[in-house]
């Protein structure tokens, strides 16, 4: 089974049970700022879990496009992956443990689906902890289903919990599904959950039915959510008898054109196995970041920043299997060549895509120029007071500020007789790490939208902020991307040029003669074809026929989105551009804010 049978089959499945099959979101989060990519199918639905209506119903499936870095410098082993593809059905209050439970067991073991031997079959559940009790639901129907107490662990929060980190929201235990692989086991504690290899996770069925409290206290949700998640590459893998992701169909069109580019196999050695996976994996997140209806260009920050990594790793690794310049963008092809049917924004972007790796490329190229000559220096003091060693603080800093690899300033000093304080390089490497991984966890786990008053206030200027856009500077102007603090909103789009400072003097005005109409704001549910015909802005990636929200503000503004949004323009105070800038080609950035309506 290929993973697009395998994806129609499982929408297919759940369409029967009277689910509606929705479009995958963008992989950049819209109006959320704690996280910088989307890393599950639940997180565009957060604010349906939190119990706003969802206008398609309470029972949704779709396969959304994920990305997740938190540890990016890990990947290259069989099973990481930076981009994966996550089939995912949801209860919003409606179905619970019992139907989610069946369901996922007979899609998994059913002849008419995928059709896996139950007696393959190993399930994790939450074992209890001071706060909420075991799982024990969720045991006695994996019982009645016929799965056998040795294949049922009990396991920690760390294993069986999804939910928010140290922050509130909700939150539950889960229920995670391992096919055996048939290999031996490691030894006697080897079960699901390690990776040896004999057990690969394939799906994972979360039960929200507790709203984390500001004291940490878990309080029973009102509304019982399912949030479900089967790992497409994984499944794939499973069904196609492999023992690695990379060995299925959806990887080999990649991996064979690094072969043939490289003149070398994939098999030869432990080393270059592990530089095509990195290869392969990396290019292909970064054709999809690249390619994404919100698309992002390599930088120093946030997104831009994860992207810039992936593919200078890619172009490490490259070198390491002897690829040449350039190599990134007939892969970059394969892949967009291999998705484009499924995801045609791959093909809308695809010169975006291809010109952005090969500058890159070229950027990264030139900084190892730098680093080289950076490096000359060294070598040269080193040399001049006779010393065979480099510093390992040294070794990083190369590494960290000029981006020059270990490997390359090992293989330099080497022809010079000079060796690499390696340790002082792990140490320096893991002392960064660890801050930076802090950073990152903060900017990665969270993933609950906050729909404060203040964030509220917000996404309803934006849409005033969009308009406005529109009518001062032309009907090119489209969302290219919404970020919403509790303090301030983001608000980028396509405009080719600086805008003047009459322009943002006028577009702010007009702003806040609609806040002073005090122009009601309402919201109705219609397709996206009936919102287009109606004028409503949009990303316009919903599929056809799928039902949308759209946010009407009195006769001024309509717009696409899934709010919340304020009931009276009146409500929103006084509307003030802090900032008008670039933000990448031909996109601009406006940030702005809400202050206290000036009195009388
Ligand atoms: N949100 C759950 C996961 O990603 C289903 O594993």
């Amino acid at each position: 089974m290929t993973g697009r049978e395998l994806k129609d089959m499982y929408l297919g499945f759940f369409r029967e049970q009277g689910h509606a099959v929705i479009t995958g979101s963008s992989l950049i989060p819209q109006n959320d700022p704690t996280v910088l990519f989307t890393t599950a199918g639940m997180h565009p639905l957060v604010p349906y879990l939190l119990g706003e209506p969802h206008p398609a119903g309470r029972r949704l499936c779709d396969c959304q496009k994920c990305i997740r870095t938190g540890d990016i410098d890990q990947v290259g082993d069989i099973s990481h992956l930076t981009f994966f593809e996550m089939l995912g059905n949801w209860s919003l209050g409606d179905y619970f443990k019992a139907e989610a439970i069946r369901w996922s067991f007979e899609f998994i073991t059913s002849k008419r689906y995928l059709g896996f031997s139950p007696d393959r079959l190993s399930v994790t559940v939450f074992q209890g902890n001071a706060n909420v009790p075991q799982d024990t639901e969720s045991i006695g129907i994996w019982k009645q289903l016929g799965i056998p107490d040795a294949r049922i662990h009990a396991l920690p929060e760390d294993d069986n919990w999804w939910g928010p980190a140290g922050q509130t929201g909700p939150c539950g235990p889960d229920t995670e599904m391992f096919i055996d692989t048939g290999r031996a086991a490691c030894g006697p504690a080897c079960r699901p959950g390690c990776r040896c290899g004999k057990y690969f996770e394939i799906w994972n069925d979360v039960f929200m039915q507790y709203n984390k409290q500001v004291d940490g206290s878990y309080q029973p949700l009102a509304q019982h959510n399912v949030d479900t998640g089967m790992g497409v590459e994984r499944t794939v893998a499973m069904l196609q008898g492999c023992s690695s992701v990379f060995e299925t169909g959806m990887f080999r069109a990649v991996l064979e054109g690094i072969e043939s580019m490289s003149g070398r196999r994939m098999t030869e050695h432990a080393d270059t196995g592990r530089a095509f996976r990195v290869i392969a994996d990396h290019v292909r997140s970064s054709v999809f970041i690249l390619g994404d209806e919100q698309g992002v260009s390599p930088g120093n920050l946030g997104q831009g920043y994860v992207l810039r990594r992936l593919i200078r790793r890619a172009i490490r690794y490259a070198k390491q299997v002897g690829l040449q310049n350039g190599f990134t963008v007939p892969l970059a092809e394969q892949v967009i060549n291999q998705f484009a049917a499924e995801y045609p924004e791959l093909e809308t972007n695809r010169q975006r895509v291809l010109t952005e790796l090969k500058n890159e490329e070229e950027r990264f190229e030139k900084t190892l120029d730098r680093g080289m000559a950076e490096l000359d220096k060294v070598i040269g003091q080193l040399k001049a007071h006779q010393q065979a060693r480099l510093g390992g603080r040294v070794a990083f800093r190369l590494y960290d500020t000029c981006g020059f690899p270990l490997e390359f300033t090992e293989e330099i000093c080497a022809e010079h007789g000079i060796t690499v304080d390696r340790a002082g390089f792990d140490e320096a490497f893991e002392k960064h790490r660890a801050v930076s991984k802090q950073s990152m966890d903060k900017a990665f786990k969270g993933g609950l939208a906050d729909a404060s008053d203040a964030t509220t206030r917000l996404h309803t200027a934006t849409h005033l902020l969009h308009k406005a856009l529109q009518t001062v500077l032309g009907d090119h102007v489209h969302q290219k991307g919404s970020n919403i603090t509790a303090e301030r909103l983001r608000f980028d789009f396509s405009h080719p040029a600086k805008m003047t400072d009459e322009q943002v003097r006028t577009v702010e005005t007009m702003v806040n003669a609609v806040i002073q109409r005090d122009l009601p704001v309402t919201m109705g549910m219609m397709t996206v074809e009936e919102a287009r015909a109606d004028g409503a802005m949009a990303l316009f990636t919903a599929k056809y026929g799928e039902q949308v929200k759209v946010f009407t503000v009195g006769d001024y503004s309509k717009e696409v989105c899934g709010g919340p949004h304020v009931q009276r323009t009146g409500e929103l105070g006084r509307f003030r551009i802090l900032k008008e800038e670039a933000s990448s080609a031909g996109v601009r950035r406006i940030r702005a804010v809400l202050e206290p309506a000036a009195p009388g």
